[in-house]
């Protein structure tokens, strides 16, 4: 994981710019992408301050401006990033939203962001560089949840979209490993994020009951859990122990994770 091109969507917040930060201190070259050109500009100074931080000051660290989920503007601003760069060695899909609320307000305009911006921005991302990137082999990471393997209350559209990330990736994993390009997903728990604080305004109560036992994770963490799965060539990367023991336990327990979920709901419901 030394002297590579690192290419991160969504790279200017949360676990994308923890992920971004890790690359850089081991002296890897940066480059993310993400719509907001102000938060891009300040992303940048604190990927670098860091790297040096730890006296590393060969990485190169550099942004574009995008909107990830069209695919047009999308692959004009990769093609520039790799005439101007070069050919990414990893790709990590970071971008993500979640509006969690009741299945019946979700309108088909949250619906519509929900899905472009979970699932095209993933599916553009690498359509638009794994051409390239067969090249020379690398890795692609894209981002899923806990909610990708586990239906969550208040979160319909967010599991159609994270569920369809694992399922890609895994299927996306088995054309390209030919050209020695690994994929893997990333599964997050609750992670301490611009997105989550934004995310909590409209949870469901529900939601809040269920999951408010568990631990809120910091980036960091799971940036390290993102570096330690590649070297290992995980498919499924999921750093809290929380969420290793329900991805088990959903595994071979459905109907026993089911009736546990119910029954919380329903006592939460009581209580509201
Ligand atoms: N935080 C959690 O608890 C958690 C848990 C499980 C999974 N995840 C997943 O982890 C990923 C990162 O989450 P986070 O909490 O770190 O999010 P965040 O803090 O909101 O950061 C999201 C990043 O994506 C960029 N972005 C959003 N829409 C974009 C678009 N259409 N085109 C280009 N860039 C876009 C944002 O910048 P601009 O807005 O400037 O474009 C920002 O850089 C997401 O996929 C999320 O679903 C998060």
């Amino acid at each position: 994981m030394k002297n590579k091109l690192v290419f991160i969507t969504g790279g200017s917040s949360g676990i994308g710019l923890a992920i971004a930060k890790s690359f850089a201190k081991k002296g890897n070259d940066i480059v993310i992408f993400a719509r907001t050109v102000s938060t891009l500009e300040s992303a940048v100074d604190e990927i670098k301050k860091d790297a040096s931080y730890f006296s590393v000051t060969k990485s190169r660290v550099n942004y574009y401006s995008v909107d990830t989920s069209n695919f047009n503007d999308t692959k004009t601003v990769f093609e520039k990033a790799i005439s101007e760069i070069g050919i990414p060695d990893i790709l990590i899909n970071c971008v993500g939203i979640a509006q969690p609320n009741y299945f019946e307000n979700i309108t088909p305009e949250m619906f519509d962001k929900t899905i472009k911006t979970n699932l095209y921005a993933t599916w553009n991302a690498c359509s638009i560089l794994i051409p390239y990137m067969k090249q020379k082999g690398g890795h692609v990471v894209n981002t899923s949840s806990i909610a990708g393997f586990l239906g969550v209350f208040g979160y319909t559209d967010y599991c159609m979209s994270k569920f369809g990330i694992i399922g890609f990736s895994e299927a996306l994993r088995q054309e390209v490993s030919q050209f020695n390009i690994k994929v893997s997903v990333l599964c997050p728990p609750d992670t301490d994020t611009p997105g989550l604080h934004e995310e909590n305004k409209t949870k469901p109560k529900e939601t809040k009951a269920i999951s408010g036992n568990a631990k809120l994770q910091h980036p960091d963490f799971i940036a390290k859990a993102v570096l330690k799965g590649m070297q290992q060539n995980k498919l499924l990367i999921i750093p809290s122990v929380d969420g290793k023991i329900t991805f088990w336990l959903k595994r071979f327990f459905p109907g026993l994770v089911d009736w546990f979920i119910s029954r919380s709901i329903r006592k939460a419901q009581r209580e509201i």
